[in-house]
This record gives C-alpha cells, structure tokens and sequence, in this order.
C-alpha cells in the first residue's frame, strides 16, 4: 500500500450507535453500510455482536451483503464474544480489553497480568479461525506507558494484524498524542490505527497528529457520532487529511454531504449548523465584505471548493448581507432588479434583520417579486402611514395615511379584520382617481414560522374594465396586503396615463 494512503475505519455502526439515544434497526444499519461502502472506507466496524440478537442479524446482513469495504466485528477479550462475532460470518475482528490501571481495577476487576494473558489468548484465538485481528487496549491513553507497550508488543506477537490506540475518554492533545504514536511507532512493526473522541473537541487535531506521527489507520464516525461527545468525524478527518496533511484515501468526498443527511435522517441525530464540512452553514456567506469576496473569486473567503464535499455554496441575505451577495442570489434565481429596485431590496432585507429576523431564500424572493413588480416611475400613490386595532371583542380598524402627489389624505374604515379594514380606507381615499375593486386576494406564508414573510398576491379591477395583478411581502400580513393594494392602484393609474 502507498506510504501516504491512510485507511479510514469507519465505526458509526458501532461506536456511533453507542451514542445516547440512538438505535438503529438490522435494515437501517445495512442501509448505512451501503452507502458507507460506496463512500469508499476501507473497514466497516458494523457491531457488536455479544450485546443482542437484532446486532447479530445486523451485522451478519451487512457481512454477507458483498460489500468491497471490510466487514468488522467488536468483541471483548474474550472467546464466548469471539464465537458469538464468528457466527456472524465476519472476516474481521476488533477486540478489546481495558488497560488503564482504573479501567483494569473498577471495570474488569483483573491484575495486569490477567489482561495480557486474555489479550494473548483473544488474539491467537481470533488467528486460529483465519480472520484478520484488530487489537485495541482500551484506555490506551491513560494507561502506564511501559504497560501498554509491553501489552501491544504481546498482542502483534500473538498474531494481531493492527493495533488500535483508543483514546476513550478523549483527553489527548496534539502534543501528547504525536509523543504516544511515536513511542508506540518505535517498537511495533505491524500498523497503527488511532480511535479518537472527542470530550475536548480535539477528536479531529489528535487523529490528524497522530496519522502525521505515523499511525496509518483512522477510526472515525460519520457526522462524529459516538459515545459521549462522539468521535473524530469522518468528514472532517478526511478532508483533514486531504488538504491539510497531504494523504491520500479511498473516500469519494463528493458523496460526503449526502451521506451526513442520510446518517443524521437514520439516526434522528441533527447536524449543528456550524458543523464543519457537512453543516448548513459551512459554505454560507452572509457579511457584506465576506460575499462580496466570494463572488468575485471564492477562495477569498473559502478554503476549498463546496463541491467538492458535494455541497453548493449559499449566500444569505440578512442584516450583514451587502448589495453583492443579494444580487448574486437573485440572479441566481433569475431576477434581475434594477439598480434602485436592489437598493430598495437590501433595505427590506436589512430592515427584517434589524427585528432578528433570520431572512430565507424564500422570504428573499418574495421581497423581490413585491419590488421589483411595483410600478416605480408611476408611484403616484404612496403609504405614509398606518394603524390597525384588532381583538376580541373589538371591531377592526384601519387608519391609513397616503400621499397623493405630495398631498397628504387621511382615511378611517372598519371591516371584517384588519386587511379588510385598511383596504377599504385605501379605497375610499383614492376612489376619485381610480375606483378599484378587489377581484383576487391570495396570502402565501412563506416559510412556516410565525414571523415569515407574508407574500400577498391581488388582482384588482376598475370600472373600465382594467385588470392587474399585484403583490406585496412583508413580515406583517396588513403591511403586505396594504402594500398589494397601493401597488395594484399604482398599475391601474399608469395604464391610464399610457392610454390617455
Ligand atoms: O473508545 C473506546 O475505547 C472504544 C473501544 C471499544 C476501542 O470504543
Ligand atoms: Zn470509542
């Protein structure tokens, strides 16, 4: 095998369903290692087995479902564990026993000397029956130096073909842990595999100084599942490696975000946003300053391509958004405001900010449909200003301020509810210049929370015979179907105009 390619071990099966709360059935399991055989990992750490009848099935499925990745197996150090993993038809068996002197005394209950005799038998027993041999002294890291030496030197001279260095409770740091590899590196001869977690956060740094140290295998789980705060997360780890530390490895990084959704969907775990790699937000640019960059030429404020990990880049319009970032995204989308509609665009999108509004693609849009579909050279009529009361109880009133030419009217009118009030004190102020009916009032909340950007599409009719269409989108649903109404009055007069 190449000198720079790195075997990435994959254990979401496992130690990714340990996580609290996570339970997957023998089909979703199988599902997983599908795709995780398709992503391109060179070990599937598909259960384990001793622990119930449904893993067994699980990872027997998964042992004969003719995958091209490695169909591993967990047993503890001992033969009935053994046995129960052979059953399951796997040509790989990880097993493990605890090392640390508070491990060996309050979770085994056994001298040193016991656990290297129960790793030298689990080993040579595992040889015996031809299948390939990962050995793990649990708690490695927080276990004697000399001890765990002379236990790893046991297990590769009892037959183990790997040697894998938990750090089980994730206290290591880069330093500590490039020490450990190299120590570990100087006497053994068979390959070293690294097991991370991540109670520091440093899950990913360890295991990427650790491959630098000489380890030439990674445990890792798909979107950093595993027990506790998880393990060092495959995504990361692998584009760690590819970019950062110049290795190479068989994962197919295109399928990367793809196969984050799938686990997080199968497993109901959801992804942080900030998550790097595969989380929402980890291509999306909202700054002014930040989009502005990345529309000219991305790498300014990204360190590699979205596409890569089989995601697109996304701009955000919201308070920091700037006029480029917004521009891109609606040509993106296919509009193309005017240089005074984008103004008035940003504005809104700023202005929807500023109340902590998160602004979507959607409310995005709807904002430009209302701006950009606005009669702008023939404004003749204009909001100034507006009050609704409403309640139970209360009949709903609208008080509507608007200028007219310069001239400010002022109107008051009862309804129904609050949109029905103000449309009718719009209509009785502008009746002489244009006496509109409402033919069509449709309301589409956008985004589904209650402080969506309502998008309000009208069509109103003169006595002539005149018919448009007109919307309006705002975060309040009186304002969007006041804005409609102004708007579509606003059409009528300019094809008026155009036709006297
Ligand atoms: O974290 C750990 O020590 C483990 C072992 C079973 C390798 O998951
Ligand atoms: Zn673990």
């Amino acid at each position: 095998m190449e000198q720079d390619y790195i075997r990435i071990f994959d254990t979401t099966l496992r130690d990714g369903e340990q996580t609290p709360g996570v339970s997957l059935t023998p089909e979703e399991k199988l599902e997983i290692a599908l795709h995780l055989d398709r992503l391109g990992v060179d070990v599937i750490e598909a259960g384990f087995p001793s622990t119930s009848k449904g893993e067994q099935k699980a990872v027997r499925d998964i042992a004969r479902a003719g995958l091209r990745a490695q169909v591993c197996a967990l047993a503890r150090a001992l033969r009935s564990d053994i046995d129960i993993a052979l059953q399951c038809d796997v040509k790989y068996i990880h097993t493990f026993i605890s090392t640390s002197e508070v491990q060996m005394k309050y979770a085994l209950n056994m001298t040193p000397e016991q656990v290297i005799e129960a790793a030298v038998d689990s080993v040579q027993y595992i040889k015996d029956h031809g299948v390939i041999c990962e050995f793990s002294p649990m708690d490695a890291t927080r276990t004697d130096i000399e001890f765990l030496k002379r236990v790893c030197k046991a297990a590769e001279e009892a037959g183990a073909d790997y040697i894998n260095v938990p750090d089980t409770v994730g206290i290591m740091t880069p330093k500590s842990m490039e020490r450990l590899i190299r120590e570990l590196r100087a006497i053994l001869r068979v390959p070293i595999s690294v097991h991370c977690h991540n109670d520091f956060g440093l899950a990913v740094a360890n295991s990427l100084t650790a491959v630098e140290a000489g380890a030439t295998q990674v445990h890792v789980t798909v979107n950093g599942l595993g027990e506790r705060a998880g393990n060092a997360a495959l995504e990361e780890v692998v584009m760690g490696l590819h970019l950062l530390c110049n290795k190479k490895t068989g994962i197919n990084t295109r399928l990367l975000y793809e196969t984050s959704k799938l686990v997080s969907r199968l497993t109901g775990i959801p992804v942080q946003p900030n998550k790097a790699v595969v989380g929402e937000n980890a291509f999306a640019h909202e700054s002014g300053i930040h989009t502005k960059g990345v529309v000219a030429k991305p790498i300014t404020f990204e360190p590699f391509d979205p596409e890569l990990v089989g995601r697109r880049r996304k701009i955000i319009a919201g308070k920091h958004a700037g006029r480029h970032g917004i521009k891109a995204t609606l040509e993106d989308a296919g509009f193309h405001p005017s240089e005074e509609q984008l103004r008035e665009i940003v504005e809104r999108v700023k202005e929807l900010g500023d109340k902590g509004k998160t602004v979507t693609d959607a409310d995005l849009f709807a904002i430009a449909r209302a701006v950009i579909g606005k009669v702008h050279e023939e404004e003749v009529v204009k909001l100034a200003g507006l009050v609704v009361t409403t309640g139970l109880r209360v009949t709903p009133t609208a008080s509507v301020r608007l200028l007219i030419d310069g001239k400010e009217y002022v109107s008051a009118e009862t309804g129904v509810g609050p949109v029905d009030a103000a449309i009718k004190a719009i209509q009785k102020i502008t009746s002489s210049l244009a006496d509109v009916k409402l033919r069509e009032y449709r309301l589409e909340a956008l985004t589904g929370g209650s402080d969506a950007v309502a998008e309000v599409v009208i069509k109103v009719e003169d006595r002539d015979g005149n018919i448009v269409s007109a919307r309006g989108a705002r975060e309040d649903i009186v304002m969007a179907s006041v804005e409609a109404m102004i708007s579509g009055i606003n059409k009528i007069l300019s094809k008026k105009l155009k036709a006297s």
